[in-house]
């Protein structure tokens, strides 16, 4: 039997921002407000939208926040996945997940590799916690929108899949 509801009845989804400088208020929050803008699009609801440095015990601790307290399907970062000295976004999300969806992060950086070589330099992962999926995309605006068109079509079946109402898959 094909189940047809694949989509989460509210798919409720957080933006979390990993930036020294526009936790700061040096630098707008542009990449942020782009996804915010994207999912909302999708038809999706913004709970929550938080800016936090490039400190790997600050964004575990966020990113717990989000899953456990907020309990949002789809938490998506920007920034701090590249090879800079304060970079720690993939390594704060190993730390919290229980498990790597590592196609969705495979899918991003070969698309995203026929736009620009820069696109290897991107450690982004994908992964669970509990009822959440966490998504880890890169820092400039251009990369965000490269990235969630390469995703977006699977996060609805994702979260839907996460929070165990879907059990066969129609595609
Ligand atoms: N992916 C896409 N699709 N488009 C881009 O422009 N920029 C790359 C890469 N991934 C890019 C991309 C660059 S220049 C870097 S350094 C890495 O993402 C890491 O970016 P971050 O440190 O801002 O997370």
């Amino acid at each position: 039997m094909v189940h047809e509801h694949t989509q989460p009845a509210n798919l409720r989804f957080a933006v979390l921002t990993a930036s020294d400088r526009s936790s700061s208020g040096e630098r707008e929050d542009i990449s942020g407000v782009e996804i915010g803008r994207i999912c909302g699009e999708a038809g999706w609801e913004l709970v929550s939208h938080t800016i936090v440095a490039d400190d790997k015990e600050m964004l575990k601790k966020e990113m717990i926040r989000l899953c456990d307290i907020l309990q949002v399907g789809l938490v998506i970062t920007t920034g701090g996945t590249g090879l800079a000295p304060r970079d720690f976004t993939p390594d704060a999300t190993l730390e919290v997940i229980e498990k790597l969806v590592p196609g969705m992060a495979e899918a991003m950086r070969l698309e995203s590799l026929k736009k620009t070589p820069h696109a290897m330099l991107s450690r982004a992962i994908c992964g669970i916690r509990g009822k959440t999926l966490i998504v880890n995309l890169p820092g400039s605006p251009k990369a965000v929108r490269e990235c969630l068109e390469v995703i977006i079509a699977a996060i609805p079946h994702a979260v839907a899949l996460l929070g165990g109402g879907v059990s066969d898959c129609a595609r």
